[in-house]
C-alpha cells in the first residue's frame, strides 16, 4: 500500500544473524581465539605465557598499542596510569550519595547499593567532569588529531577504574574512601584502597594476593567481540565520550550471562548447598528449569583456557586464605555436568567465571562486588578496541539492520470507533 514495502532490502541481501551468532562485524588485530582447541592469544601471545610472565598495566599497553613496551616505556606508562588513580572530590561525593538501603551501624553490607551500578553510575558522571574527552564539543577528529588527548584519557580511565571500583565497595560499607598509592602496583593498590583500616599508612596487602589479582585482572584484561566489548564499540561508533562508552560497556558486563555471572555461580552453589542436592540441581538444568552458571561459551566449544590457570590461582589463594567451604559442591557439580552426556553433546565446559568467584569469595570480597573485578581489568580491552574502531579507516556508526516482522500500512481508527 501507498508503494511503502516492508521487505526492502535495497541495500542489497539482508543477513539475517540473530544475536550476532555469525557476524564479523569488525577486522582486528587484538585477540584471536580458537573455540574448538580452547586456544586464546592478545597480540600473538598465548594467553598462558602472559599470566605466567606479564602484570597486568604490561597487558593493558600491550593490548592498547599492540607490542610489548619497552624497560623505559613500561616505566613512563605504569607511573602515568598510577599517577592518574586519584578522582575529583565532586566524583567523590557523587560515588557516596550512592546509598540503598537502611543505614544501620557501619558494618560491612550496611548498604545495598550493587557496587556495579555505583561503578556504571561512576563512569558515567566522569564525562561530566571531562569535557576535553568530549568530541561532540571538541570536533569529530578530536582524537585522530590529538595523540596526547587520546593516551591522557586511556590513562585516566585506566587509572581511576580502581579507585572507583575500591569507592564504590568503602560506599556500601559505610567507610570512608581510602586515597590511591602510587608506590604500588595496580592490583595492590586497589586491595589497599578497599582494605586499608585505621593503619593505612603501615598496610601492605599480603603479596601472594596481590599476585594473584594481578593474574585474575590479566585473564580478563580481553576476550574480543563479548557482549561488553561489542557495546563498547558500538557506543563508541557514535563517536561519544569514551567515558559514557565506558558506563555502556560496564552495563553490559554486569548481567549475569556475561561478566554477572561471577556472582550468580556463588548464589548457585549456595543455593544447592551440599553434594548430595547436585543431582536434583542438574536434572533442574536439563529441564531448562535452572542455568548452570559459569559453563557455557558462546566461542569455546571445548575448554576455556583461562580457567584452567584460574584453577591454579585458586589453590594459591586457599593455600593463603584457608579452605573454601564451596569448594566440594563446586567440584561435584562440575564432576557431575562433565561426565553427563546432555552438558557433553552440548559442548558445555566451565567458563572464566565457574573458578573466579570462590577465589574471590575466599580473598573476602562482598559477592556483588565480584563482577567489578571483572570489569576493572577489562577496562583495558574496552579502551584497546575503541582506540582500533577510532583509528580505522573511513569508520562508520554501527547501525544494524531487522527483518521487519509487524503490521503492512494501515489507516488509523479514532478510539470512538475502535472496538
Ligand atoms: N546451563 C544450561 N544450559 C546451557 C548453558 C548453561 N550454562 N549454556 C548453554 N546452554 C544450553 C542452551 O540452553 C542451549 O540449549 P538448546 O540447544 O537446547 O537450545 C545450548 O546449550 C546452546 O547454548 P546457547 O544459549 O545457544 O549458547 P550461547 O552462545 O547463546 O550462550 C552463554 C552462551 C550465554 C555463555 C551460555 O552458555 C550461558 O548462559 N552460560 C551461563 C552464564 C555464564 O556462565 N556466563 C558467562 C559467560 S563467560 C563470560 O562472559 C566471561
Amino acid at each position: 500500500k501507498d508503494g511503502v514495502d516492508t521487505d526492502d532490502t535495497a541495500n542489497g541481501i539482508r543477513v539475517f544473524d540473530p544475536a550476532f551468532l555469525n557476524t564479523a562485524a569488525i577486522s582486528s588485530k587484538i585477540t584471536f581465539i580458537d573455540g574448538d582447541k580452547g586456544f586464546l592469544m592478545h597480540r600473538g601471545y598465548p594467553i598462558e605465557q602472559l599470566a605466567e610472565k606479564s602484570d597486568f598495566l604490561e597487558t593493558a599497553y600491550l593490548l592498547i598499542y599492540g607490542e610489548l613496551p619497552s624497560k623505559s616505556q613500561s616505566e613512563i606508562w605504569k607511573f602515568e596510569v598510577m599517577h592518574h588513580t586519584e578522582i575529583a572530590d565532586d566524583l567523590a561525593k557523587v560515588i557516596g550519595s550512592m546509598r540503598y538501603g537502611l543505614p544501620p551501624p557501619p558494618v560491612p553490607s550496611a548498604y545495598d547499593s550493587h557496587p556495579m551500578s555505583v561503578f556504571i553510575s561512576a563512569f558515567a558522571a566522569m564525562g561530566a567532569f571531562a569535557p576535553e574527552a568530549n568530541p561532540a564539543l571538541q570536533g569529530r577528529n578530536l582524537y585522530i588529531q590529538d595523540k596526547a588527548i587520546m593516551n591522557k584519557n586511556i590513562i585516566r580511565i585506566i587509572g581511576k577504574s580502581a579507585t572507583v571500583a575500591a569507592a564504590s565497595m568503602r560506599v556500601r560499607m559505610n567507610r570512608p574512601f581510602i586515597a590511591p598509592r602510587s608506590d604500588m602496583s595496580f592490583a595492590e593498590n586497589m586491595l589497599y584502597m578497599m582494605d586499608a583500616t585505621s593503619d593505612a599508612e603501615n598496610y601492605k596487602p599480603d603479596p601472594r594476593l596481590a599476585e594473584a589479582l594481578e593474574t585474575l585482572f590479566i585473564l580478563h584484561a580481553d576476550h574480543e567481540m563479548n557482549c561488553s566489548t561489542a557495546t563498547m564499540t558500538h557506543v563508541g561508533s557514535s563517536l561519544v565520550d569514551p567515558y559514557s562508552a565506558v558506563a555502556a560497556a560496564a552495563a553490559a558486563l554486569y548481567g549475569p550471562l556475561h561478566g554477572g555471572a561471577n556472582e550468580a555461580v556463588i548464589r548457585m552453589i549456595e543455593r544447592i548447598g551440599t553434594v548430595d542436592k547436585v543431582p536434583a540441581f542438574l536434572s533442574a538444568v536439563k529441564a531448562k528449569k535452572e542455568l548452570l552458571f559459569g559453563f557455557g561459551h558462546r566461542v569455546y566449544r571445548n575448554t576455556d583456557p583461562r580457567s584452567k590457570i584460574i584453577r591454579q590461582v585458586a589453590e594459591t589463594v586457599f593455600a593463603a586464605c584457608g579452605h573454601e567451604p564451596l569448594i566440594e559442591v563446586a567440584t561435584a557439580l562440575k564432576d557431575a555436568a562433565l561426565a553427563d552426556p546432555w552438558f557433553v553433546e552440548k559442548k558445555l565446559y566451565p567458563n572464566v567465571d565457574y573458578w573466579s568467584g570462590l577465589i574471590y569469595r575466599s580473598l573476602g570480597f562482598p559477592l556483588d562486588f565480584f563482577p567489578v573485578l571483572f570489569a576493572v581489568p577489562r577496562v583495558a580491552g574496552w579502551l584497546a578496541h575503541w582506540k582500533q574502531a577510532i583509528e580505522a579507516p573511513n569508520p562508520k556508526i554501527w547501525r544494524p539492520r531487522q527483518i521487519y516482522v509487524g503490521e503492512k500500512v494501515r489507516d488509523y481508527v479514532p478510539v470512538e470507533e475502535r472496538e
